[in-house]
């Protein structure tokens, strides 16, 4: 498809008449976010919206697997198609230079970019270099993820995340990507959200590989974050003016009562979200306590891994997306108590802003290395439905509003937030929830892979065009 501005203005529908909510969003006016610094951007990943699969020689990934697995994915959903990007990158890069975002996280999937024999796709390659080339020409920040959960297969065949050779594999793929990308690529995150790739993927089964063991877990997770260190240290190296980070999902876990096992589990909680990842990163080891929670699941480190992992930051991306209520199991863990009649999203996640704070000023006071912040993803899925050409999506304004808010609080306690990306830029493949879950702030018609602006990010674009006006 040509970069013609009539086919891209057609996808487009017109800003809605008449602003119902539009003094839902804008910020008061002592909030740091007017500051013209604070970056303001959106995210995706490759395989919720590339689609093209089996295009210019791109490999299986676990998630082509999976999500061809019966029962693995709600109704069946697949990123065969998602939203189609890797055909309408341009339509895609318009809406958001559109929109006035400021910044944009995108993902490259590493099977696109490199052959099993480890030698570059110079097909998928290019699609990448056209895409942060044109990204940069329309002056928006490129932050780029390099591993946001599409293993190649074929290293999942060799054990994937089990097998510590996959840690050095993706040091020579991080390797290839900055001596080929260096100069179109602000920032650099290693991973995103290593919990979900440890977790998810080989502890409880939601996500690929599909696998079912906490030591599988707890192994998985340490070559994760070898594979980031390892990966660090290389894009220091060919690509020095960037900035060099990881993305990490944290949870917040508040106690169901005021009983010191109640506490304890909220505190193990955390552990297991946060500090499984966040300790070693910034203090250089593993939490005892996540060996508390679950005993006998050390996992094989051998000497200078610690060093490696731990290896200095520029920054550090924050998911953050909803709370847990916990209570002890009565054991040594915790278990969910889901409080009644509190704010739920469409996944069922409790709105909670509050957390996003205390999590921020939590991690200033416990990790002295702590690097500046960037809310690398944040937002809600709702049901939204095209009506008469518009999408009202009053919930998201408003959890936007609240959760810049607690932001900008973080900010004023003292935490250096640089800057916050919405989730998602358009409605995706919402990994095991298909697509029934619409998280962006542009709606996809999946049948016709029409776009249309939903009312939050017509809000958006006024407040970054009023920030802008700002002398
Ligand atoms: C995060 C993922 C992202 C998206 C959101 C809703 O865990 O990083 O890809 O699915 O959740």
């Amino acid at each position: 498809m040509g970069n013609d501005a009539s086919a891209v203005l057609d996808t487009i529908s017109p800003p809605s008449a008449g602003a119902p909510h539009a003094d839902l969003f804008t910020p008061p006016a002592d909030s740091s976010l007017w500051r013209k610094d604070f970056l303001l951007g959106a995210a995706t990943a490759s395989y919720q919206i590339e689609g093209a699969v089996n295009e210019d020689g791109r490999l299986p990934s676990i998630w082509d697997t999976f999500s061809a697995t019966p029962g693995k994915v709600l109704a069946g959903d697949t990123g065969a198609v998602a939203c189609d990007h890797y055909h309408r990158w341009e339509q895609d890069v318009e809406l958001l230079a559109g929109l006035g975002l400021e910044a944009y996280r995108l993902s490259v999937a590493w099977p696109r970019v490199m052959h099993a024999d480890g030698t570059p796709n110079r097909n998928g390659l290019d699609f990448y270099k056209r895409l942060l080339t044109r990204l940069k020409e329309k002056g928006i920040k490129t932050f780029v993820t390099l591993y946001h959960w599409d293993l190649p297969q074929y290293l999942e065949d060799r054990g994937g995340w089990l097998n510590r050779d996959t840690a050095y594999r993706f040091a020579d793929y991080a390797d290839l990507m900055s001596r080929e990308l260096h100069g179109l690529v602000d920032a650099w995150a290693t991973l995103n959200e290593p919990w979900c790739s440890a977790y998810l993927g080989y502890g409880n089964g939601h996500h690929a590989p599909g696998l079912t063991n906490v030591r599988y877990a707890t192994q998985a997770m340490h070559h994760l974050l070898l594979a980031h260190g390892l990966a660090i240290q290389v894009l220091r190296a060919n690509d020095p003016t960037s900035h060099k980070g990881i993305v990490a999902n944290v949870g917040r876990g508040t106690p169901d009562s005021d009983s010191a096992a109640d506490r304890r589990a909220a505190e193990l909680f955390e552990v297991q979200h946060n500090a499984w990842i966040l300790d070693p990163l910034f203090n250089g080891e593993y939490p005892q306590a996540l060996f508390e929670l679950w005993p006998g699941t050390e996992p094989l480190v051998l000497d200078g891994d610690m060093q490696t992992i731990s290896t200095p930051l520029d920054f550090l991306g924050i998911n953050y997306y909803f709370r847990t209520n916990v209570a002890s199991d009565g054991a040594h863990g915790f278990k969910d108590v889901p409080l009644a009649g509190v704010e739920r999203t469409q996944m069922g996640w409790e709105v909670y802003p509050d957390g996003l704070r205390d999590l921020l000023t939590g991690f200033r006071a416990d990790y002295a290395n702590l690097p500046p912040i960037y809310i690398t993803e944040n937002g809600m899925a709702s049901n939204d439905q095209v009506i008469d050409g518009h999408v009202k999506d009053t919930q998201r304004i408003s959890f936007l509003k609240r959760h810049l808010a607690a932001v900008d609080q973080a900010i004023k306690a003292g935490v250096d937030v640089r800057g916050y990306f919405l989730w998602s830029l358009m409605d995706n493949f919402e990994w095991a929830f298909g697509y029934e879950r619409r998280f962006g702030i542009v709606h996809v018609d999946y049948g016709t892979q029409k776009r249309t602006i939903k009312r939050s990010a017509e809000l958006v674009a006024k407040f970054l065009k009023e920030r802008d006006a700002l002398a």
